[in-house]
């Protein structure tokens, strides 16, 4: 069961420019949370809708969530300091699966590195091995890196403009992963032409995978359909707040 309730910003830092670590003391939303659920956070008064965002690090009593600031809500939300207190609903939403036989692959792409560590963390806690491969714009953007290191396996980082890691985005070293060795999953969250990418390469190996999908939300509990997409072959529509974020990627229409 989801719980709503004011928590407060125990730790507080800056990854990289305009992206923030922020970990509150919520006792209640960190023991139930699994990977891949997301958080709903009140950004001010003046705001009624909350705000996903996606649970990066459990640790005891303790969250983490890592945010871009995009707009007005994550603006005020990392104006806040330690100490402070903030009114979050979570864990929300279906997580990533956690029972595969074989490695895993974990797939982040930009600020969708975040929840990936929570993915990481618990397929390592499950005994399976983990390769992380890790895309972003450039240096000034790479989040995480020693984090993953020390969890995973096997780590590989892209950049777009080659300023850091390999050259290019996540495909030619998923695919060469995928190429070399027979794994249990891909999990993988970023923006869509990547997800779409991963989730294509996948099915071309037959490699289960499951994506998080990003949707603007109303409720974020299932109720007002504001992130209703359609799915199933077009069959009939999920709500990406309820039913996902995480979707088995055979189940996702890449143009609905
Ligand atoms: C399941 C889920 C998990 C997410 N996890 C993360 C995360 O870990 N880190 C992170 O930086 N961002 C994450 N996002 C995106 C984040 O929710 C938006 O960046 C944020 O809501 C923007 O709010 P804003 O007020 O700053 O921007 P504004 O653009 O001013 O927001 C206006 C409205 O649009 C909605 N909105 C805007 N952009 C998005 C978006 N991309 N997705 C959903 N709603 C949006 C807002 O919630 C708000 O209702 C996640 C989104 C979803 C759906
Ligand atoms: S946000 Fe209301 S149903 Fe998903």
């Amino acid at each position: 069961m989801p719980t709503q309730a004011i928590y407060t910003i125990s730790d507080m830092r800056n990854l990289a420019e305009d992206v923030i670590s922020m970990t509150f003391i919520a006792p209640e939303i960190a023991r139930s949370a699994a990977a891949g659920q997301f958080i709903h956070i009140k950004c001010g008064h003046s705001r009624p809708l909350r705000r996903p965002i996606s649970i990066s690090d459990v640790s005891g009593d303790k969250l983490t969530v890592i945010f871009e600031v995009r707009g007005a809500g994550t603006r005020w939300l990392a104006s806040r300091d330690i100490g402070r207190k903030v009114d979050i609903l979570g864990p929300l939403g279906h997580g990533f699966g956690d029972t595969f036989s074989g490695g895993i692959i974990v797939v982040g792409g930009g600020i969708g590195a975040a929840p990936m560590l929570f993915a990481a963390k618990a397929a390592k806690r499950k005994a399976h091995s983990v390769t992380a491969v890790l895309g972003f714009r450039s240096q000034a953007n790479v989040i995480l890196t020693d984090e993953f290191d020390a969890v995973c396996d096997g780590l590989v980082t892209t950049t777009d403009d080659g300023t850091a890691g390999l050259r290019g985005n996540v495909s030619a070293p998923l695919e060469e992963l995928l190429n070399t060795k027979k794994y249990g999953a891909v999990l993988a969250c970023g923006p869509k032409p990547m997800l779409r990418a991963v989730a294509e390469m996948c099915a071309i190996h037959k490699i289960h995978c499951e994506i998080s999908l990003e949707e603007r939300m109303g409720c974020g509990v299932g109720a007002c359909l504001v992130c209703a997409c359609l799915m199933h072959n077009g069959e009939r529509m999920s709500r990406v707040c309820k039913d996902g974020p995480v979707f088995d990627a055979k189940e996702v229409v890449w143009n609905g």
